[in-house]
């Protein structure tokens, strides 16, 4: 067989590398029935196959998570298998559409199936013991309406809504209304949990006095620092917007003593001092590189000569390219309009422009959720 002639209309090129040269055999149709054919290459023809087309139908999985989650079927699957009939109660979908739904959650591997009715997969279950992952998947409807024509989206041409969604994000003045900054804040502290387990496994404030957690919301990391580093102060910068929610979780925290909340915006006002190490968690994702580097400008005058910076936030792999990180997170910042992912090079970097030494980044234990770069103030 001759398969190169069936590369069709692809550009040819005179001088090609063995990587281009073997794309170009695999868009081939012709060798793409035959691999599907011979022993050794049909495993990896229909893993291939699987895998793309898993792409194919992201779209369509993705919107039977949302149906599910949002009539809350996990949940009511938690007491036991049910018949779609007990399924559809209540919901307002007939019971032959609530078939199709329990199918496909069940190709998806969230429902299994056991004759009649259907009850819940670990990973189905799972989906309810991962803190944010409901909220997340619920405001969704937003994303998808912004990625609804994903070539305006990527023009630039598209008014998107996550834009206003978090209008906080533009800065301390302006549309910043404290029920819109209270949701956010609550969709953020949902999911802070399991950044600040990860974050703290990579960092320790072991030998630190004083930490000022800039942008921390409500205080979830403030608190999971403090109750990991005994004695460790904390000062929680954020707008004043987010001062209810943060002194509403600090009155009952059982580390609330050792917290403070500093009301103030890293674009206008100066940062506390008296702190030797600083935190920027889920911050610097939000803003442009111009934000960032006047941002970790502050920093750096803030912290004395030893002082210790964290960043820790979902990051592109750079380099090698993350699902996560390149897929949702960089559409979902692309979305807000105002920030950006980067990869932990790209962060070491802008440190490392302020002045920053002793950068380090660890592997990522758990990449969608978060990454970490630590660096340090160089002694006079
Ligand atoms: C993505 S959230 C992260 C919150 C928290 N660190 C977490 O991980 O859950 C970004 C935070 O930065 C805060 N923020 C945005 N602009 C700010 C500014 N100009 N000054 C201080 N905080 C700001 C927001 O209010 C918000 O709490």
């Amino acid at each position: 067989m001759t398969l190169a002639r069936d590369t069709g209309d692809l550009p040819r090129s005179g001088r090609i590398g063995l990587r281009t040269r073997l794309a170009r055999i695999a868009a081939s149709p012709r060798f793409q029935s035959w691999s599907a054919r011979m022993p050794i290459l049909r495993r990896i023809a229909r893993k291939e196959g699987d895998a793309l087309f898993d792409l194919v139908q992201g779209f369509v999985a993705s919107q039977v998570l949302y149906a599910v989650v949002e009539l809350r079927l996990l949940h009511r699957l938690l007491d036991g298998p049910l018949a779609v009939s007990a399924l559809a109660e209540g919901t307002g979908v007939p019971p032959a559409r609530m078939a199709r739904l329990a199918q496909a959650s069940t190709a998806l591997g969230l429902f299994r199936r056991s004759g009649d009715r259907y009850g819940l997969t670990t990973r189905g279950a799972a989906l309810l013991g991962v803190p944010g992952l409901e909220q997340m998947i619920r405001h969704h409807d937003v994303l998808y309406r912004d990625l609804s024509d994903p070539l305006a989206f990527l023009r630039g041409e598209t008014q998107t809504e996550l834009a206003d969604f978090w209008p906080y994000v533009f800065g301390a003045g302006g549309a910043t209304d404290p029920s819109t900054t209270r949701t956010y804040s609550d969709l953020m502290a949902q999911s802070q949990g399991l950044v600040a387990e990860d974050t703290l496994q990579a960092v320790s404030f072991a030998g630190a006095s004083h930490l000022l957690d800039v942008g921390g919301g409500s205080g979830a990391f403030a608190e999971a620092a403090a109750r990991a580093t005994p004695g460790l102060q904390v000062t929680l910068f954020d707008l004043p917007a987010v001062e209810g929610a943060a002194r509403a979780r600090l009155e009952k925290s059982d580390v609330g003593a050792r917290i403070r909340f500093v009301p103030g915006s890293f674009r206008d006002d100066p940062l506390p001092k008296g702190v030797d190490a600083i935190s920027l968690i889920r911050v610097l994702y939000d803003h442009e590189d111009d934000t960032v580097r006047a941002l970790l400008s502050g920093v750096f005058d803030t912290l004395p000569p030893g002082g210790r910076l964290v960043v820790s936030e979902p990051m592109s792999g750079g380099t090698e390219p993350d699902r996560a990180g390149d897929v949702y997170f960089a559409f979902y910042c692309m979305a807000m309009r105002t920030g950006t992912v980067r990869s932990q090079r790209e962060v070491a970097d802008l440190m490392s422009e302020i002045g920053f030494s002793e950068i380090k980044t660890p592997r990522s234990r758990r990449p969608f959720i978060t990454s970490v770069v630590m660096a340090t103030k160089p002694a006079r």
